[in-house]
């Protein structure tokens, strides 16, 4: 971890995370938070530090659920998180967490070589076992192919990185635009919550990243403890350690 990263873990400083955009988050930090947020361009991670954010999150194309994009539109940044995170590390002077498609130690390792302080994880822990994700969600995302995701706003009426299901093909095969956000999600919700019902994956609005398929079932304490030891073991491969 970066220095000032791990002062915020260590000390447990309360952290203040947005994404959409910029709030008036003054109030927040004078409170003493640590204010992270989200960027999708080398711009918007600029506009954020000259906001005052403590920590910028460089979230690449991969990552599941919403684009936190805000100074264009989503569907015109589709920026992996190869290219994303060196191009912010070297625009910005706060540190960066690295965030889409890391499902492991060696994505950690590839985010930490790329200049970021740290990485920030979502997909990955749908599957923790403290986690309300249901049983059809969770087998979902573990047949989930790299390839098995999608962009649309089908979901809520922004653009969020969902699994292609058969009920989001559907709607996105249909040509029926979505509502607006949040509208979208009264049509969908009642589709979804009926796939769980009947404990059918194919009903599902599943976000999810690029990586699901690499999802692992494991309490959140023990995936943090692996996730370290994963990430030492790669480093020290790299490092020519022959036992890494
Ligand atoms: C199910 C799910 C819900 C999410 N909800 C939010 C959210 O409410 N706010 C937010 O800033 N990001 C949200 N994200 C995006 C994450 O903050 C992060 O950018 C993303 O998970 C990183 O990529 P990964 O999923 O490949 O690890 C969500 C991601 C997932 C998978």
């Amino acid at each position: 971890l970066d220095e000032q990263l791990a002062v915020v873990v260590e000390e447990q400083v309360p952290v203040f995370s947005f994404t959409f955009g910029i709030p008036d988050f003054a109030e927040v930090k004078s409170a003493g938070a640590t204010i992270v947020g989200t960027a999708t361009t080398v711009g918007e991670a600029r506009a954020l530090e000259a906001a005052g954010v403590d920590v910028v999150v460089a979230q690449g194309w991969e990552a599941g659920g919403h684009r936190g994009t805000f100074e264009r539109s989503p569907a015109e940044v589709e920026v992996g998180s190869l290219a994303l995170v060196p191009q912010v590390v070297d625009a910005v002077s706060v540190p960066v967490l690295a965030a889409g498609g890391i499902m492991d130690g060696r994505g950690i390792a590839a985010a930490l070589a790329l200049g970021a302080g740290g990485a920030s994880l979502g997909t990955a822990f749908l599957t923790a076992s403290e986690t309300a994700t249901p049983p059809a969600f969770r087998r979902l995302l573990a047949r989930t192919p790299a390839e098995g995701t999608r962009v649309s706003r089908v979901f809520s009426g922004r653009e969020a990185r969902l699994v292609r299901t058969d009920a989001v093909e559907e709607l996105v095969g249909s040509g029926q635009p979505p509502a607006p956000f949040p509208l979208q999600l009264d049509l969908t919700r009642p589709i979804h919550l009926a796939g769980l019902q009947a404990d059918d994956p194919s009903r599902l609005f599943a976000l999810a990243g690029q990586g699901a398929a690499l999802v692992r079932e494991a309490a959140a304490a023990d995936l943090v403890e692996t996730l370290v030891a994963e990430t030492e073991r790669a480093i020290s491969r790299l490092s020519g350690d022959p036992s890494g």
